[in-house]
């Protein structure tokens, strides 16, 4: 086999290198090599990642050459940086030398840019070598094998030998066979590249399209619930109205006081119930105001207070005065309510904390994205309260239906409190992020756009 290679071996082999040494063994070798490679391609088939790719040639080096290590690293967008793809080894390179910069270090210099590999009979000794990494990881023989997919150079591919290993060298049909293992390793490993990409794809657009479907049910539920709720509510004015008007023609102490008073009772819950549906579709009207949120939870904590649990510590961190926002005050209260409502029913009868804050934020496009409720607002400054509570949390089936309207996990809950939450952030231009930690605890905090001007 006298073909390139022995120039290869020229170039890269220095001059009183035994490398080149004896071929007298050539044909048992080839046919080794080549019943290595046949054992390659068969594993390389069923490669679905860059670690397989990377064990097994890494096993077949180490069987077929008997070195113990062998790396791989992949060129970056930035073709002064390479990352490490995928280590064989036990001597610490994944943890020391996870990215390498190419630039500067003459021997990565000259592996970057040779077609042929580079070799390092003792990294000791060799002036080319970065001494750090050698003491490091007590690097001996070193054989760097350009990686090529389709003329494209896409990285590289290594083996050598460490500390008690000593000098470890190769000759010429063991290069050659090592250059073959590398044009195996960019096959498949451009191979795995473009499985990953479509697994990926795949992955974005079932996402997108599971998304979609999520937002439609959630509108198509908005339009059917807000049209019952109108014309419930209207029923439940009118018998209210009669109630009341019947409570003022009965004779005090009649046994049907107390009937009425139960009906309009119950009325008023009903009522209750449609005001968080239609704030749900976003049919409530809007009385825009300019909000201090900061004045605004304070008084809603304030006529809380009775209903939280005595084993509660409210915490409150306040910033006044803020910037104002434009919004409708009893929706905003609203909100902070339902959340307030939420947090304390989540610590339930233990004994726990809410906290309560507010503050100003500049958010930018990447971070509005990030935000579990982004949809309905505009990147820039806002205004936002957060509340948390060192209560149950939520799992993550929980978390996904969380502003489903009627999905609830409580005896006696409705399911609206949140799908409330979720209209009224749409009709606001507002945004919304919850964290939670199951038996930990739950963060939401409230984005609203800041008008220009100081809350009044
Ligand atoms: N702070 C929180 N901690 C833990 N779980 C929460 C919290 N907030 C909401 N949840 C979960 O989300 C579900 C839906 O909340 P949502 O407020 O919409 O309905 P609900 O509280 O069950 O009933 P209601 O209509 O009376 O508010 C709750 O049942 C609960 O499981
Ligand atoms: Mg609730």
């Amino acid at each position: 086999m006298e073909n390139g290679l022995t120039e290869h071996s020229k170039l890269s082999v220095r001059s009183d290198s035994p490398l080149a040494a004896s071929n007298s063994h050539a044909s048992g070798e080839e046919s080794e090599h080549l019943h290595s490679m046949l054992r390659l391609a068969r594993k390389l088939e069923h490669a679905h990642d860059y670690k397989a790719v990377i064990d097994a040639i890494h096993h077949e080096i180490s069987l077929v050459l008997g070195y113990n290590t062998t790396w791989a690293y992949l060129n970056t967008d930035n073709p002064d940086i390479w990352h490490l793809l995928s280590a064989h080894e036990s001597v610490g390179i994944s943890d020391t030398i996870p990215t390498l910069t190419i630039k500067g270090d003459r021997f990565l210099e000259e592996v970057a840019t040779s077609d042929y590999p580079v070799i390092v009979e003792d990294a000791r000794t060799d002036p080319r070598t970065n001494k750090d990494i050698v003491a490091a990881l007590g690097n001996r023989s070193v054989i760097n094998m350009p990686m090529k997919f389709s003329d494209k150079r896409i990285g590289t591919i290594g083996t050598g030998t460490f500390g008690d290993e000593g000098v470890k060298l190769l000759n010429t049909p063991q290069l050659e066979y090592l250059e073959s293992m590398s044009s195996h390793a960019a096959v498949a490993i451009d191979r795995v590249r473009q499985y990953q990409e479509r697994i990926q794809a795949e992955k974005e657009k079932r996402l997108a399209q599971e998304k979609i479907a999520h937002v439609q049910r959630l509108e198509s539920l908005g339009v059917m619930a807000g049209s019952i709720a109108h014309d419930f509510h209207n029923m439940l004015s009118a018998i209210l109205g009669n109630a009341e008007l019947a409570e003022s023609e009965v004779e005090t102490g009649s046994p049907a006081v107390e009937y009425l008073h139960n009906i309009s009772n119950v009325s008023h819950r009903a009522a209750d119930m449609c005001h968080q549906l239609l704030a749900y579709a976003g049919r409530h009207p809007i009385d825009q105001t300019s909000i201090n949120i900061s004045a605004l939870v304070h008084e809603t904590l304030s006529f809380l207070q009775v209903s939280i649990g005595k084993n509660i510590v409210i915490d409150k961190q306040l910033i006044d005065p803020l910037p104002a926002f434009l919004g409708d005050a009893t929706q905003i209260q609203q909100i902070i309510l339902n959340l307030i409502t939420n947090a304390n029913e989540a610590i339930g009868e233990l004994s726990g904390k809410i906290s309560v804050s507010t503050g100003l934020k500049q958010i930018d496009r990447t971070s509005l994205e990030q935000l579990t409720i982004a949809d309905y607002a505009s990147h820039g400054e806002h205004i936002f309260f957060e509340i948390s509570d060192t209560g149950c949390g939520m799992g993550e089936t929980t978390l996904k239906s969380l502003f489903d309207p009627f999905y609830t996990t409580k005896l006696t809950g409705r399911g609206l409190g949140m799908s409330a939450v979720l209209g009224i952030l749409k009709t606001h231009q507002g945004a919304l992020d919850v964290k939670s930690i199951k038996g930990q605890g739950t963060t939401f905090k409230v984005f609203f756009p800041v008008a220009t001007g100081i809350a009044e």
